[in-house]
């Protein structure tokens, strides 16, 4: 389904965001907002706002935001046209029949066709768990202490021994060879055509929406592989689902888990840790951090306890850390998994793990410590060593220094010891070696950047971002990743303040243009409210409707119309802050344009424009 701009924004603005939301949460008046409880996390005192003029909500505890559209789609689960046909239908808007483009219409179809498939098959599958011939993957499920309500939550099936039962099955309701083939539930070979899945107790995976793009199968007894999953399909990106996240990212905890299986997910939801997720049949990777970044900005890893679980962790940590989540790591022993932790200590000793959790940072000091013979002095000292060095990719002093005493605490080493073991080692491998450890970043791939010197060599460098896995790259350092997030920082902070308070444009007309925002998604947006603003018509949940495809991005676009800027323009700091912000927009930009000056008539303007913006100022009186 896929409708024109124009009836999108009409369905929008002919639907009331206070009406809408008034019809989940209880909403009070304050000022020219409404405030109530967010819905979308667990909060006592309300952070969920809703502006009646900018028609879009907002909460300032967890970041939700959005217009009425993605209001519904995050609430209801809805899909976006699902979404829009219900306010339509209440503003007595008829949706048009739409055209596509030919190409985009068959994409949609077959997406539209796989998700039937997905579906009828894990109809199939749980349907099969009570016939006769399924009861032997019903009493697998209920051997494993699942109850009835359990597989029904989570769909569970079985597929049968018979190889081609469900290829004749979703023949019989007229799927074509070709699209069964691209569902992933299929080897076709010119001797015929199998079941991928049988003999095995079925896991449906979800999407967000609920909607199913793929299966795990786990065999029944032993055989090889135990868990056989789909394969990578139009519908199913391993990288980029979790397992269980349809149902965690409506648990009210702060935050999540993460696990390693489909067992482990049910076995904590059934116990109440409804806020468990797993990576399923591949390694944690950076855009799982980021799908759960939108939810939850701290995890506990609750991986096996094996040494593969402990690898897991390791790998996680800072992949974690890097989209800015902080972790914490259970310990699991003396079991195996969290289903079989379940199973023999119960739900309250499971919690009470979960509180004692482990500061990531100790658990690695932890897991480098296995690697020394403690018994022995010198081995002693290495190990010391190596935690002193550990200690240095904290390049904050304070922070430092807090993980400096909670290692003396746990390690038993003497505080002013240590630290004097840090400093001197900080001495002696240079600054130039912190700071390459900080930014080494454990092959993480994210954020390659790379230096280009600037023409005339007036700074020492600069950098930008290139796409995953450039060739060459190494990954920036902190000061350089600083003034990175200090550019993108000005164009965000800009963009705020002109649609809070529009008469800014004025101040800052034949200085900035659109252009000058950098970034990708800002200068989209900047596009938009430029334009709005010249033409008068300045709507921010008009222009986020542009971006309702994308869950990412809108809601980094319903942060950006949502920012609280404290005061408005009123304080001397605030102008002075205003003022800077518009040099450092345009500074950036103009650095940004000399690296990729095409000759030296172009980078002569661009000179005289880097010394004219010397002497630039703003005044808001
Ligand atoms: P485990 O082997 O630890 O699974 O693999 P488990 O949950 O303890 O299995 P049970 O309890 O014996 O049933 C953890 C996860 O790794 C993936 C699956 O997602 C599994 O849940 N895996 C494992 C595979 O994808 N393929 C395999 O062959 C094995
Ligand atoms: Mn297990």
């Amino acid at each position: 389904m896929f409708y024109p701009d124009d009836v999108v924004e009409e369905v929008r603005s002919r639907s009331d965001i206070v009406d809408i939301v008034s019809g989940y949460v209880k909403l009070q008046k304050k000022g020219s907002s409404y405030f109530g409880l967010c819905p979308f996390h667990h909060e006592k005192s309300p952070s969920f706002s809703v502006s009646p003029n900018k028609q879009m909500y907002y909460c300032f505890g967890c970041g939700a935001g959005g217009n009425v559209i993605t209001f519904l789609m995050e609430y209801e689960n809805y899909t976006f046209p699902e979404a829009l046909k219900v306010l339509a239908d209440r503003a007595g808007i008829e949706l048009p029949k739409q055209e596509m483009s030919k190409e985009a219409k068959a994409q949609a179809d077959l997406k539209m066709t796989l998700l039937e498939i997905n579906k009828l098959a894990a109809n199939y599958f749980h349907y099969q768990l009570r016939q006769p011939h399924g009861r032997i993957g019903y009493e697998y499920l209920t051997k494993r202490a699942l109850s009835d309500d359990t597989i029904r939550h989570f769909g569970l099936g079985y597929s049968n021994k018979t190889s081609d039962d469900l290829y004749r099955y979703l023949k019989g309701k007229g799927y074509s060879d070709n699209i069964l083939k691209e569902s992933g539930l299929f080897t076709i070979s010119e001797r015929g055509t199998w079941d991928k899945f049988w003999n095995r107790v079925m896991f449906p995976i979800m999407d967000t929406n609920n909607r199913v793009i793929g299966f795990g199968g786990r065999v029944m007894g032993e055989g090889e592989p135990k868990y056989l999953n789909s394969p990578e399909t139009k519908l199913f990106d391993k990288s980029r689902n979790l397992y269980g996240l349809n149902f965690a990212k409506s648990s009210r905890e702060k935050y999540f888990l993460i696990c390693e299986g489909y067992m482990d997910v049910i076995a904590m939801h059934q116990a109440g840790f409804t806020n468990a997720v797993a990576s399923l049949g591949t390694a944690f990777t950076t855009q799982h951090a980021s799908l759960l970044k939108r939810y939850t900005s701290q995890v506990v890893l609750t991986y096996d306890s094996d040494d593969a679980g402990v690898k897991a962790a390791l790998r996680a940590i800072p992949i974690l850390k890097e989209v800015g989540i902080s972790c914490k790591v259970l310990n699991m022993k003396p079991y195996k998994d969290p289903d079989e932790f379940i199973k023999n200590l119960g739900a309250d000793a499971f919690r009470k793990r979960i509180q004692e959790a482990k500061n990531s940072f100790l658990f690695e000091i932890d897991v480098l410590k296995r690697g020394y013979d403690l018994e022995d002095p010198e081995q002693k000292t290495n190990f010391y060593t190596e935690v002193a060095k550990k200690l240095l990719e904290f390049p904050d002093a304070l922070e430092r220094d807090n993980y400096i005493q909670a290692v003396s605490r746990e390690q038993f080493i003497n505080y002013q010891d240590l630290k004097q073991l840090v400093n001197r080692t900080a001495a002696r491998l240079g600054p130039a070696w912190a700071e390459s450890r900080q930014s080494a970043g454990y092959g993480s791939y994210a954020d390659s950047a790379r230096q280009i010197p600037l023409p005339g060599g007036t700074e020492s460098g600069v950098t930008r971002n290139e796409p995953a896995g450039g060739g060459g790259t190494h990954r920036a350092g902190p000061k350089k990743r600083e003034k990175e997030d200090g550019a993108k920082q000005s164009q965000r902070l800009l963009l705020t303040w002109l649609i809070e308070d529009p008469r800014l444009f004025d101040k800052i007309r034949g200085i900035i243009t659109p252009d000058d925002f950098k970034e990708e998604l800002y200068h989209t947006v900047a596009q938009m409210v430029f334009e709005g603003h010249e033409a008068g018509s300045l709507s921010p949940a008009g222009i986020l409707n542009h971006f309702i495809n994308d869950e990412a991005q809108y809601k980094e676009v319903a942060a950006l119309f949502n920012a609280s800027l404290k005061d408005s323009l009123g304080s001397e700091e605030q102008k002075k802050a205003f003022s800077e912000t518009v040099i450092k927009v345009r500074k950036n930009s103009l650095d940004e344009a000399s690296r990729t000056a095409a000759d030296i008539g172009q980078l002569q303007e661009i000179i005289k424009a880097q010394s004219a913006l010397k002497t630039l100022h703003i005044s808001l009186d």
